[in-house]
């Protein structure tokens, strides 16, 4: 069955606010309209779908969340929406519809009409638009439906209609909109950075209270701990598939929670974040199964923790969205040849080791991306604006590169520096098997930033006395 569940937004909230905000970007681009559908309902198999997920964009802009459904905002900010009509029939199976009669009082927008006059009604709307704004390259087949469209009213430019003469990619404007979190966003996102981590400390106590009853825990055991929390405190959703990783499986970066046995002795990985009415946390934390680290693994564990301490520190505005990454890369270089993952006659310097890019052994991953409705969220993450320079990247390529993206209160980013060690000649075996990551959610503010998600012990001493308690 699908699942619609709609909570009509309020007028007064920040839908008409983000809309008028689009229609500045447009007038600002030259005009036109643009156009957006929600995400299409999917099935899982045969008559049976998933849960029903808007798309981001036609949320962050309408916050309407039935399927079926689509945006046209003009340059002028006038707004239209068409959506499911109302159907007592299918409402007995499928759930309440706002129909289009109460959708300009619930939503703010100026006109509705039902989905089955799609064809109708986008027609009349393109006609004398300078130019059509779409996302491009994200919903199947948008772009042979506009066509469609378009091709109705060419046939009608003998009697005087105008057809939009240039298609844009609206995801440009959206996206950076989108960057910049507003204060309702922001809300929302510290809610649910507090919910995951109470989801995070949740499943570190049942981890250690089952081992310390002796009874079999699994992966799967904690996975259920941070579903239930997400959902008893009002999450719609995982944000994303979560990881729960004991021991050796955490070298495995897009692991998912499966039924390996979590080890005294060993470590286990979680990755893990909620929804919340529509924007992801995304929290990972390391910790000993049983709450008691081993010297090896607190040795790595402190290592990956001061790499995080130094991308905090290197989040703030004016500052780049790479530096975070290259002050945890020179930290965790450091520590490599400090700790004898890499050997200092063959390697040399912590200069050297970034210079060669042998640290990647064992950090082979970014220290963090753009957090928002979608967890890896939208933006660009350079300078728009700014020359591009051809350089030569690190498989050989020829390139074009522009500046690293300069940060500005009202981001959101993740700082997650990790340390991932697979058996390897020359690696000491007391680092064998041990993977680690250590994941916080930060909102760039105009002092620095604020970590949304510390709800959950992150130091080492912390994190053995919350699982002895
Ligand atoms: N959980 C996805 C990520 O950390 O990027
Ligand atoms: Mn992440
Ligand atoms: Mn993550």
């Amino acid at each position: 069955m699908s699942a619609p569940g709609h909570r009509p937004a309020k007028a007064a909230a920040p839908y008409p606010r983000r809309r008028a905000a689009l229609a500045r970007a447009l007038r600002a681009a030259g005009g036109g309209i643009a156009l957006l559908p929600t995400a299409p309902e999917v099935a899982r198999n045969r008559d049976s779908h998933y849960p029903y997920r808007h798309d981001s964009y036609f949320h962050y802009l309408s916050g309407f969340d039935e399927p079926e459904a689509w945006l046209a905002i003009d340059a002028s900010g006038h707004t239209t929406l068409l959506c499911r009509p109302r159907n007592l029939e299918r409402e007995i199976w499928d759930g309440i519809r706002l129909g289009p009669k109460a959708a300009p009082m619930a939503l703010g927008v100026d006109a509705a009409h039902s989905i089955e006059e799609l064809d109708e009604v986008m027609p009349k709307l393109l006609a004398n638009q300078p130019a059509v704004w779409f996302p491009f390259a994200t919903h199947a087949a948008l772009e042979s439906q506009i066509d469609g469209w378009l091709g109705k009213l060419r046939a009608r430019v003998r009697l005087g209609v105008e057809c939009p003469g240039s298609q844009h990619d609206l995801c440009k404007l959206l996206d950076e909109m989108r960057l910049i979190k507003d204060r309702h966003e922001i809300g929302i996102m510290r809610r649910a950075g507090r919910i995951a981590a109470q989801a995070h400390v949740r499943a570190m106590q049942t981890s250690a209270a089952m081992l310390r009853a002796g009874l079999d825990a699994r992966e799967y055991h904690l996975d259920a701990e941070l579903l239930h929390e997400f959902r008893r405190q009002g999450s719609q959703f995982p944000a994303y598939t979560s990881i729960v990783a004991a021991g050796a499986n955490a070298c495995v970066l897009h692991y998912r929670a499966g039924a390996a046995r979590l080890k005294a002795g060993e470590l286990c990985l979680i990755d893990a974040g909620c929804e919340l009415d529509g924007y992801a946390s995304d929290i990972t934390r390391t910790f000993p199964a049983d709450g008691r680290f081993t010297p090896a693994q607190r040795q790595l564990y402190d290592l990956v923790l001061a790499a995080q301490e130094a991308a905090i520190a290197a989040t703030r505005p004016g500052r780049r969205f790479l530096d975070p990454h290259q002050a945890a890369v020179r930290v965790l270089a450091e520590g490599m040849l400090e700790v004898g993952l890499l050997n200092k006659k063959q390697h040399g310097r912590p200069d050297d080791v970034i210079a060669s890019g042998a640290y990647r052994q064992f950090y082979m991953h970014r220290t963090g991306h753009w957090l928002g409705m979608d967890v890896h969220d939208c933006g660009d993450y350079t300078e728009p604006r700014t020359r591009a320079r051809e350089e030569v990247d690190a498989t050989g390529e020829r390139v074009m590169r522009r500046p690293s993206r300069v940060l500005r209160p009202g981001m959101v980013l993740t700082l997650e520096p990790g340390l991932y060690v697979r058996p390897a000649k020359g690696v000491p075996r007391e680092f064998w098997n041990t993977g680690i990551r250590i994941e916080d959610d930060a909102l760039v503010t105009p002092g620095g930033c604020e970590l949304l998600t510390r709800g959950v012990p992150v130091q080492a001493d912390d994190i053995e006395a919350l699982m002895r308690g």
